[in-house]
């Protein structure tokens, strides 16, 4: 293994993980790229710019922020590769010209970017789509050890990404609990309904000209997507009940990845009319004017695997999009909530104190039942964007590995 900090074999790389030895076989010089093999067979090909951009020290990689120094104007030509060759422990070894400067890459750190494991989907699991036929309710997990332990925060994080959802339960009842689940996962996302913000459900506050927000009454909200209106939506949201003592208003969960995939399968023409016509998100208020178009399944906007949703009735404004166009846009949309509703995609579940409903808001529809009778349901959320939830993942998961 390499101790990076102290360097103890004494090539160090350009990150800041640990490597083991990975000694390479061959290496052959093939123009502007050296073929790399290891004994087993695998192979990675790199351009001579791209070694020379990452060369630890001398101009390359910056040996206290494993940042590249190398402006891309001083690439040129004259940079050459004068001699390649191993190391006794099969490092890569270059002498760089015109500088002179020799440089060792560690086998163990290229091996990695053989095996693809610098690509932004490692160390991550795979979106698993799933229905309400295939799960009976959303993946539960205790609260309290993810605030200690690290492999019960990345169970709980792995979830997140594979299924989209998980429940913590048995959480403290304490207002601002969710500040300590967000230290130690990253930033909280703010918006304009504050970083930490309040749902207070009471069935008196229907038409309550106070409440900023559908969600903070007593309206039945269908399945949808916070803050569509805004480039990149919120990553994850974070619900977590303190109160609930109203009757009716249980949450639904719905996995967008599956509605996609039953649209794309079974109704093309309206997958086709909900992934390219455009419409006009806006949040209004006064001294607020977000506002933002995209079709409602937005593939410009997703993390290569998954689309953005952008769905919620109460903020979308406007067509943004020829005027032939949009009746059959409205049946396709009318065909996208029926369906994010229907039971077949639709978990449906009580909140109870304590328990915390983790989701990916960018792939998961959320939405709640009309209240029956009287009676209060408070809930704080906050947003954690996707961009935190996946770095302390591949940390930990990558940790995990050893
Ligand atoms: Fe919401």
């Amino acid at each position: 293994m390499t101790d990076l900090q102290s360097g103890s074999d004494g090539v160090a790389v350009p990150d800041f993980y640990h490597y083991a030895k990975a000694p390479l076989a061959t290496v052959q010089h093939q123009g502007d790229f050296l073929e790399l093999a290891w004994p087993d067979g695998q192979r990675l090909r790199c351009h001579r710019y791209w070694l020379r951009e990452n060369a630890m020290g001398v101009g390359g990689i910056d040996p206290a922020t494993r940042e590249g120094l190398l402006d891309p104007g001083e690439l040129t030509e004259a940079m050459v590769m004068a001699s390649v060759e191993l190391t006794d422990v099969g490092d890569l070894s270059i002498l760089w010209q015109p500088d002179g400067q020799r440089c060792v890459y560690h086998g163990g750190w290229l091996r990695h970017i053989a095996e693809g494991q610098h690509l932004p989907q490692s160390w991550l699991p795979r979106p698993r789509p799933w229905r309400a036929e295939t799960r009976t309710g959303p993946p539960q997990r205790v609260a309290l050890p993810v605030l200690e332990d690290d492999d019960a925060l990345c169970d709980v994080l792995n979830d997140l990404i594979e299924t989209g959802v998980c429940v913590l339960e048995q959480a403290p009842t304490e207002l601002g609990f969710l500040n300590r689940l967000a230290a130690r996962i990253g930033p909280i996302r703010d918006s304009n309904f504050g970083a930490l913000w309040d749902v207070r459900a009471d069935v008196t506050l229907a038409g309550d000209a106070t409440t900023n927000s559908t969600a903070n009454t007593g309206f039945r909200l269908g399945p949808h997507t916070d803050l569509p209106t805004r480039e990149v939506p919120p990553g994850y949201q974070f619900l977590h009940c303190l109160v609930n003592e109203a009757d009716g208003g249980e949450s639904t969960l719905t996995d967008g990845a599956a509605l996609v995939e039953a649209l794309r399968d079974n109704f093309p023409a309206d997958f086709e009319l909900l992934t390219t016509r455009r419409w006009i998100f806006f949040n209004r208020g006064p001294g607020i004017d977000h506002r933002w178009s995209a079709p409602i399944i937005d593939r410009d906007c997703g993390d290569g695997l998954l689309p953005t949703l952008r769905a919620f009735y109460p903020v979308r404004a406007f067509p943004d999009m020829p005027d032939s166009d949009v009746a059959a846009a409205y049946e396709a949309l009318r065909r996208f909530h029926l369906l994010a509703d229907d039971p077949q995609f639709e978990l449906t579940f009580r909140l109870g104190p304590g328990d915390i409903m983790c989701f990916d808001n960018r792939r998961v529809l959320h939405g709640r039942k009309a209240f029956s009778g009287s009676g209060q349901r408070h809930l704080q959320g906050i947003y954690i964007d996707r961009d935190e939830i996946l770095s302390r993942a591949r940390a930990l998961n990558r940790a995990r590995a050893g």
